[in-house]
């Protein structure tokens, strides 16, 4: 709920904090900024600029629902969640210590509230420019707090207030994930590769990941965070029917330059059951200091 993560917020611009106000039905700022809190349960925190972008829409939400009950991105989430306990390891954060996970681009919350399962006392915030997913996120797990935001944009969250960030299949901005993050806190990313989902990719009709993505996802964020490992590679077989393959391309906009009807009729001509290759790499970051 907002109430766990309200101490973390900030307005944006001016990082002012925020307090809870109108018997939780708003937040507001000492200078009288007011943030009202949808019924649904998430707040929308954005500059004079507005929400830029929209996000996936309400059929993508569902897809990514619907695929990801399927557990066929188990792997991916049990990956995420090491990740994350690896992260508050290095940085000697107990389990006890009440650590902050954020997650940018969160959707429906799938890995945040794994990794919230699996680290007893941490509180959650999941940012989302989408609002179906946000009405979604904000149920996910007692500990989080969803925030309507857009990840382009500044975070509004207060400087050194999250141990760690995730980020699965979603954007990226170095510069202020390295402001938001304590001293000694990491980005976990989660990212396809080339292969990823390759059987799929002829019959269907849609592109392969590009070759050199993590080599430019590693420079991209180079002047704010520092890579920590080489990244680990994650590869296993899906066996996915031809709903679970429908969820798959809904969920994402890989699809969306090839027209609904010629799309159904391509998953409808695939075998009742097909071996998938889901390929991804897992990457940890830490902020880059002035030494390095
Ligand atoms: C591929 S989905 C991944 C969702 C979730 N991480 C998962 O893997 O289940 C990308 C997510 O990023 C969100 N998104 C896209 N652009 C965004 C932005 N500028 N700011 C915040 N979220 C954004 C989308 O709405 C969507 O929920």
């Amino acid at each position: 709920m907002l109430t766990d993560i309200v101490d973390v917020l900030a307005t944006p611009g001016d990082f002012q904090p925020l307090s809870m106000a109108d018997d939780g039905l708003s937040l507001v700022a000492a200078d009288g900024r007011s943030f009202p809190i949808n019924e649904s349960g998430y707040v929308t925190i954005a500059g004079a600029e507005g929400l830029r972008y929209q996000g996936d829409d309400a059929e993508m939400i569902s897809a990514r629902e619907a695929f990801l009950s399927r557990g066929h991105y188990a792997t991916f989430v049990e990956a995420v969640t090491a990740a994350v306990h690896d992260a508050l390891d290095d940085a000697g954060v107990d389990d006890d210590a009440s650590p902050v996970l954020l997650e940018v681009g969160a959707g429906t919350g799938y890995y945040l509230s794994h990794s919230l399962d699996s680290i007893p006392g941490s509180t959650g915030v999941g940012i989302d420019v989408s609002l179906p997913a946000a009405s979604i996120l904000a149920h996910c797990h007692p500990r989080v707090g969803a925030v309507v935001a857009d990840a382009w944009a500044q975070l509004p969250l207060k400087d050194n207030s999250v141990d760690v960030i995730a980020v699965a299949f979603a954007p990226r901005n170095a510069s202020e994930f390295a402001r938001v993050l304590k001293p000694g806190g990491q980005v976990v990313v989660l990212t396809d590769v080339p292969g990823h989902l390759l059987e799929l990719r002829e019959p269907l009709g849609i592109t392969d990941v590009e070759e050199g993505k993590l080599e430019r996802l590693i420079d991209q964020a180079s002047s704010h965070l520092t890579p920590i490992a080489e990244p680990e590679i994650i590869e296993f077989p899906m066996t996915l029917d031809q709903q679970s393959i429908a969820a798959q391309i809904g969920m994402s906009p890989s699809a969306r330059h090839i027209h609904p009807d010629v799309l159904g009729r391509r998953i409808a001509a695939l075998p009742d059951h097909m071996t998938v290759t889901a390929r991804a790499a897992i990457l940890r970051f830490a902020a880059r200091s002035e030494e390095n």
